[in-house]
């Protein structure tokens, strides 16, 4: 019989509380002859206030364990800024190889857009996750002077461009559309331009199917603000990726709705999903929190983990919803409980 072994970290703030609806609605979804085997970590702020621990090696190890990890969110003000970022989410990134960081954006109708005239929007930016500055690379000199020199190294390597460009590809002509659009600064990132460019078009060679185009990523915010439906599979480094998708989830219905799958594609490690929103620690408790980012994640780890049919039925039953909501405010867990009734059909 089949199995799904989890790994649940359901973090800071309104991490837990949208996770356990993610949960939920994976509970109601998945067919009965599949065990789901959940695992929860006890990970971030408090944990990290109590020992003193981020992510300890032996966690790491036995998160190695599982098919996929469930994340709801990292972060508290109580903690320094980048503590957790770096000593948990990046590391979790960085160690399980998870260099395709999925953030889907579509505009479900009936959701509110600050855009005029409601454009079709349906694309998905395919983020480095495992390079760029992100990398911790750099340092400073004379810290905490006047003379105060800081770096932040952005590595790009030919190894790390090239399979999220090739994934970023087959993702394009997956589609229907097939068009996939390089965002980068190599106007004046050149060096890094340089080598995101020439793989770009190397391996779009292989891909004659595909129609491609590059943006420099200031005009790319432009469109995603003035034309976001001329965007199809969107393929950038992980600083640029990071903001893009934070303008794209804004206009897409806000952060709310955004969901991520920071992929292995592989499959060495286990592959991680998580709502592209923090821990909000403002309205931690008050069930205010809107699970529909996490639901959708789950959709994407069905999906990652082979059960199309049910990532499916995900996405169809957070789009109905959707269709219906009205501005009166429900609970979190009523939320939950009305994508879970609807996804279970
Ligand atoms: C995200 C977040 C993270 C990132 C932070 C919290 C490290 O903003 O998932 O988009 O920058 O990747
Ligand atoms: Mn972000």
């Amino acid at each position: 019989s089949r199995s799904i072994r989890l790994a649940v970290i359901p973090g800071d703030g309104i991490g837990p509380e949208v996770v356990a609806q993610g949960l939920k609605v994976l509970g109601a979804v998945l067919p009965s002859d599949v065990k789901l085997d959940t695992r929860p970590y006890d990970l971030g702020a408090r944990r990290w206030h109590a020992t003193g621990e981020t992510l300890p090696d032996a966690e790491l190890d036995s998160l190695k364990d599982h098919d996929a990890i469930l994340l709801g969110a990292i972060g508290d003000p109580s903690v320094p800024s980048g503590v957790l970022e770096r000593g948990l989410l990046l590391k979790l990134r960085f160690a399980f190889d998870h260099y395709v960081n999925l953030r889907p954006s579509k505009l479900f109708p009936n959701t509110p857009t600050p855009l005029a005239g409601r454009p079709d929007i349906d694309f998905v930016v395919v983020r480095e996750g495992t390079e760029g500055p992100y990398t911790g690379n750099g340092g400073s000199l004379r810290t905490g002077t006047p003379h105060e020199v800081a770096t932040e190294v952005s590595v790009n390597t030919a190894y790390g461009v090239e399979r999220v460009v090739r994934d970023a590809y087959e993702r394009a002509r997956s589609r229907p559309r097939k068009r996939l659009t390089l965002v980068h600064k190599t106007n004046v990132l050149v060096h890094a331009g340089q080598l995101w460019k020439s793989v770009f078009d190397r391996v779009g060679a292989e891909y004659p199917d595909v129609t491609t185009d590059y943006l420099h990523v200031d005009a790319a915010t432009i469109f995603f603000v003035t034309q976001p439906e001329r965007f199809d599979v969107i393929v950038t480094d992980n600083l640029f990726g990071d903001i893009l998708t934070d303008l794209a989830a804004a206009v897409t219905g806000g952060i709310g709705l955004a969901a991520s799958g920071n992929i292995n594609p592989a499959g060495a490690f286990p592959s991680m999903f998580e709502p592209v929103h923090g821990s909000a620690p403002d309205i931690a408790g008050t069930g205010k929190a809107d699970p529909t980012a996490t639901v959708l994640s789950v959709a994407l780890l069905l999906r990652h983990l082979g059960y199309e049919a049910e990532a499916v039925r995900v996405e169809r039953a957070v789009a109905a919803d959707l269709a219906e909501r009205t501005g009166k405010t429900r609970t979190t867990d009523a939320t939950g409980d009305a994508l879970a009734a609807r996804a279970a059909g």
